[in-house]
Parts: structure tokens; C-alpha cells; sequence
């Protein structure tokens, strides 16, 4: 199966570039919100057809198998995962890592795919899951068309967006202190549109997607991005945005991360984290 062949976004070249760091930045942050799904109803049994859509190294992948862990040892296998992500350093990296954990060959079908095209038949999936991948796509309602297509009738999908990044408005705070001379232009901000910190921008773009209003709920989950110190955890914060600082002077970049460092309230430095909350839909094809 294969990748788009569309120029790369700003957002694949960054997955790529880092795939190999990824975890050790994002830690549990999106681990815990692809938990928070895979506990939510319908949940997902032994014959259960997965898709985890924008896979990255695996979070939601690897959290699912975890929980059919025992029922695998007793005997019956796990469900089919197919694990999809446009960047192939991510592919490779689910890839390295089911081999580590001696996952069964199979269990975890993996493929360089881009969401907004899946190589997937219509009605193929019981359970369609994308955990913090769909406000990175340039056409996001094409890729929710591709999961209403790929569903079965009746199946499930849970889809994850940002509502709050605990660290924008320190962030941008920051930046206005070690270079006064930047315009609100020049402000930092994420690499999609600030709409999807909106629940309507979700859910419309599901609807837009093939999903009925009255079939589709959204709730709000807690998270926290953490890192292993504080300097780690800055540079967490900063990770999405290096290219945007690589323009700057080694004083400028230096600067920028004490004083985000200082910004940090008194509970975050001691926690070395940060508060996020996501936005969580269940649509039901
Ligand atoms: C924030 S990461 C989330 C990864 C993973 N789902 C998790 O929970 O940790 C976003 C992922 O979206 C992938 N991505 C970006 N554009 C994509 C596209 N057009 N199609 C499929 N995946 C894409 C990136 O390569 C990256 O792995």
C-alpha cells in the first residue's frame, strides 16, 4: 500500500524527521487519551477489525494490545490492528517495536498510508480510531470520509483533537519577551488551524464526513505533557516548532527556553508538566 503522492506537509516532514524521538517526547500524553478511547464504548473484543489512523510509533496500537493481553494468553488471539501512518519512519518504528514486544506475526498489519486516501474496501472496520492526526490533514473532511467509508455499518470511530495546549499562551509570552521586535504574525501557533480547539470544528468535520450529528458525542479528557526534567520538558514544548527557531540567533534560542523555564508556574516546574485537555469523539457509522 502506499503513501500519498502529494508534496510532503510541514506536519509528515516533522513526524518523519522525528520519529525516532517521538516517545521520548510525548511520554504518555497521547498514550493516555488513546486509553481514555479504548476504555469508551462499544469497546473493542477478540473479533474486532482495527484501524489505529495516523498510528504514529504505535500509542494506541500498543495500548490495545496490552489489554487483550491476558485474553490472548487464555488462549484466543487479539483482534486484527492495522496500524497506518503517512511518514514511514513511523511505520518502521510500530514495526521495530511489535517485534520487540514478540507481538505475534500478523496481529499488527502496518502500511505507509495517507489518511485523506486509505487503501482500505468500504465497510472493512469494526473500530476506526485517530488519536491527534486529523488537524495535521490538509483536506481533514476527506479523511473523515474515509473513515465513515471504511467502517462497517455500525462500527465505531473515536478521533482525538487538542482543546487546550497547556502551553501556547506561555509559549507565545515567551517569545514576546526574548524578541519584542516579532509582530502578532509572527507568534507562535501550531501547525493547523486554532478552529479545531473548537468542539464544532470536530464534530462538523464528522458530519462533513459522512457521520450523523445524532450518532456522534464529544467529551472533554485531561492530559499532561511531561517531560523527564525541566529542560526535557522544554524541549518537548519547543519540538513542533523547531524549524520556526532555527532562524534565530543561539543567544535567542537560549534565552527562549529559560525564560519559558521561569514562566512555568510553581506546580508545573515541580511536576515537570504541562496541562492539556483533548476533545474525544465517538461517531457511530
Ligand atoms: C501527533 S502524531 C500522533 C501519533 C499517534 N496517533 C499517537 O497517538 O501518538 C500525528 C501523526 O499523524 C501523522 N500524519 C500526518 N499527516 C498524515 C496523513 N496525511 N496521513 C496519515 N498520517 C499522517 C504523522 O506522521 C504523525 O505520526
Amino acid at each position: 500500500m502506499t503513501a500519498s503522492t502529494q508534496p510532503a506537509t510541514a506536519a509528515q516532514e516533522l513526524y518523519e524527521n522525528s520519529a525516532a524521538i517521538y516517545d521520548r517526547h510525548n511520554k504518555d500524553t497521547t498514550t493516555t487519551i488513546a486509553r481514555f478511547m479504548l476504555a469508551l464504548a462499544p469497546q473493542p473484543d477478540n473479533d474486532s477489525v482495527i484501524l489505529d489512523n495516523a498510528c504514529g510509533t504505535g500509542a494506541l496500537t500498543f495500548s490495545l494490545l496490552g489489554t487483550f493481553q491476558t485474553t490472548h494468553q487464555s488462549g484466543r488471539g487479539p483482534p486484527s490492528v492495522h496500524a497506518v501512518d503517512i511518514a514511514p519512519a513511523m511505520v518502521d518504528a510500530v514495526i521495530r517495536k511489535s517485534e520487540t514486544l514478540n507481538v505475534p506475526e500478523g496481529v499488527v498489519q502496518t502500511a505507509a498510508m495517507d489518511a485523506q486516501n486509505l487503501s482500505f474496501a468500504d465497510d472493512t472496520f469494526t473500530h476506526s480510531y485517530m488519536n491527534f492526526g486529523i488537524f495535521f490533514l490538509p483536506d481533514a473532511t476527506r479523511a473523515a470520509a474515509e473513515i465513515h467509508r471504511t467502517l462497517k455499518p455500525g462500527g465505531a470511530a473515536f478521533i482525538s483533537t487538542w482543546q487546550t495546549l497547556g502551553y501556547l499562551d506561555l509559549l507565545r509570552a515567551s517569545q514576546r519577551i526574548v524578541r519584542p521586535r516579532d509582530t502578532d504574525e509572527d507568534l507562535f501557533r501550531p501547525m493547523y488551524s486554532e478552529k479545531w480547539f473548537t468542539e464544532d470544528k470536530l464534530r462538523n468535520t464528522l458530519i462533513a464526513g459522512g457521520f450523523e450529528d445524532h450518532h456522534i458525542t464529544v467529551q472533554a479528557k485531561s492530559t499532561a505533557l511531561v517531560g523527564s526534567d525541566l529542560d526535557g520538558l522544554v524541549g518537548t514544548i519547543l519540538l513542533p516548532f523547531g524549524n520556526k527557531i532555527d532562524g534565530w540567533s543561539q543567544e535567542e534560542r537560549m534565552r527562549l527556553r529559560d525564560v519559558i523555564k521561569e514562566g512555568l508556574t510553581e506546580e508545573e516546574q515541580r511536576r515537570c508538566s504541562v496541562d492539556m485537555v483533548a476533545f474525544v469523539a465517538v461517531a457511530v457509522k
